[in-house]
């Protein structure tokens, strides 16, 4: 028997996959002994010698320099307009798989993509509005699986948000309808938010920003860069792989980090910028610097400008989902600098309980030229007025839980069926259940939510309908108190940690809240909020 016939009848394709691409990749790239990864079910060593030999089965990752880097950066798609009637932006947006020859020698890759394909990027159009807009836009799903478009971050009714309950079938088409409230001004993004597929339609190519502005924007007229970083994960066959377990677990990263859909681009900053940065990857952290001695100033996040800047920081995290404002301003000298992602250990897990894959090495996302230019542009003292929430009328908790079967994962065929077994990603004690409301609140009343992590890893919890404010952060038995107000729709929980936020949902209806390293939340670490 060849050994290929014996590792699908004795572990079953899926397991060998899966156990080739993680567990010996991982032990492979860290020179881990074997001896340390736990083999519950696997005997001796014919079964990990079978194993090994199934890595040949999957196609190894294209290597890190198998895409070009180094050219001009991209600019983002637009969407267009197709109204002339002041107020409303309409437009289409058809869900489609697309090809890139991404790769020499090897077979094109196939994306899934939002909008006309013209060859550039595959990153959705910039959607980009402003405050009063109606905002009609057509979805035509050409995917092979049903789909839905969140708008992430905009408070849209419930009705129009692309929750997993309200699915547009393959071959189907619907409108999603909203108007951008007053004080919505900020920087969101649209992403696919199917049942169990969210992961996979973003990982293949699903999302794409939105930008909406404010007419009183103390900035207008300032220069404006958008920068959107996703990751792609590539194996060397030009293919997009599926997820492993490893995957499901950490939540998916791709050994390309992209800025505007380019690896590595360049590009100038002359005198003074404001950037819009989105974290569109899946699971990644972004801890943005722009290397040693450079600072930036932060003036926003995901709901808008900050009230007050905060000057000279020197980095900055970004989870999943995030976004952020930043001036970048050359100094008095030209200056070659990068937009780097510094390392950041967000505690991912390996096979073996109580070890933590050790976090990646600092990263160069963008090459910058800074160059002097006379623009004298001063940051007002006051950005806008941001209103801290009243006294709560109720209180929430959110416990982010997990449980890992060990036993469960190292079973043949535990990742069969695209979702693996004996992984639980858990809110409130459960995972998600279309059928069950977690927690239920009512219009307009201020709340109070505790989220707490009792996961081993860090989770970015994000809610839908509204923007909050975060009060205060405890860890360790220790409260700080969130140090500036801001609006927000995502924010990190560390493990161990308790985040507390304000918020007010405006809209009855269903809203969905989840940790937003997308497999995670596929996997049902996700619950559902009636608003009554
Ligand atoms: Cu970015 Cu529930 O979404
Ligand atoms: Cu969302
Ligand atoms: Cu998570």
């Amino acid at each position: 028997m060849i050994r290929r016939e014996f590792l699908v009848r004795g572990l079953g394709a899926a397991a060998a996959s899966m156990f080739a691409r993680s567990v010996f990749a991982q032990a492979a790239a860290q020179s881990m002994p074997m001896g340390d990864m736990p083999m519950h079910g696997m005997h001796d060593m014919h079964d990990m010698a079978s194993m090994s030999g199934g890595m040949s089965m999957q196609s190894p990752l294209a290597a890190p320099d198998a895409l070009p880097s180094g050219a001009p950066l991209p600019a983002l798609r637009r969407l267009a307009n197709e109204s002339r009637e002041p107020g409303l932006f309409r437009a289409t947006l058809v869900a489609q798989p697309v090809v890139r020859q991404l790769l020499s020698g090897q077979p094109a890759t196939q994306f899934w993509q939002y909008g006309d394909d013209d060859g550039g990027p595959v990153i959705g159009p910039l959607i980009d509005v402003n405050e009063g807009d109606t905002v009609e836009i057509r979805f035509v799903n050409r995917l092979p699986q049903p789909s839905t478009i969140h708008w992430h971050g905009l408070p849209v009714p419930p009705d129009q948000d692309g929750n997993p309950s309200d699915p547009v079938a393959p071959g189907a088409t619907r409108v999603y309808r909203f108007t951008l409230p007053a004080g919505s001004a900020g920087t969101y993004w649209y992403h696919p938010h199917p049942h169990m597929l969210a992961a996979e339609q973003v990982f293949r190519g699903l999302a794409g920003p939105i930008v909406v502005r404010a007419a009183d924007d103390p900035l207008a007229g300032w220069p404006e860069r958008h920068l959107l970083v996703s990751d792609l994960k590539l194996s060397a066959d030009g293919t997009i792989p599926a997820n492993g377990m490893m995957d499901w677990m950490n939540g998916r990263e791709g050994q390309f980090v992209l800025v505007n859909g380019a690896l590595r681009p360049r590009f100038d900053v002359n005198g003074t910028e404001r950037w819009r940065v989105w974290n569109a990857c899946s699971a990644r952290y972004l801890r943005l610097t722009l290397g040693v001695g450079q600072t930036f100033d932060q003036i926003g996040t995901d709901g808008g400008l900050l009230q007050t800047p905060r000057r000279g920081l020197t980095e900055l995290l970004l989870a999943p989902a995030e976004r952020v404002e930043l001036i970048v301003r050359a100094g008095a000298q030209p200056a070659q600098v990068s937009l780097i992602d510094a390392q950041y250990d967000r505690r991912k897990m390996t096979m073996a309980r109580g070890r933590f894959v050790p976090p990646d090495a600092d990263r160069v996302l963008a090459d910058i030229r800074l160059t002097p230019a006379a623009d004298a542009r001063e940051l007002p003292a006051r950005l806008r007025t941001i209103v801290p929430f009243g006294p709560a009328a109720a209180q929430r908790s959110v416990v982010f839980d997990e449980a890992m079967d060990m036993h469960a994962m190292h079973q043949p065929g535990a990742s069969a069926g695209g979702m693996p077994r004996g992984m639980k990603f858990m809110v409130n004690g459960s995972v998600f259940d279309p059928a069950r409301i977690t927690l239920t609140s009512r219009r307009g009343e201020v709340e109070h939510w505790t989220i707490e992590n009792r996961t081993d890893m860090d989770h970015p919890f994000h809610l839908h309908g509204a923007q909050f404010q975060v009060i205060s952060r405890e860890a360790d038995g220790k409260r700080a108190a969130e140090p500036f107000l801001a609006w927000r729709d995502t924010v990190n929980v560390r493990p161990g940690e308790s985040v507390r936020i304000a918020v007010v949902q405006r809209e009855a209806g269903d809203r969905m809240f989840h940790c937003h390293i997308l497999e995670h939340e596929s996997l049902g670490m996700m619950g559902t909020l009636r608003v009554v």
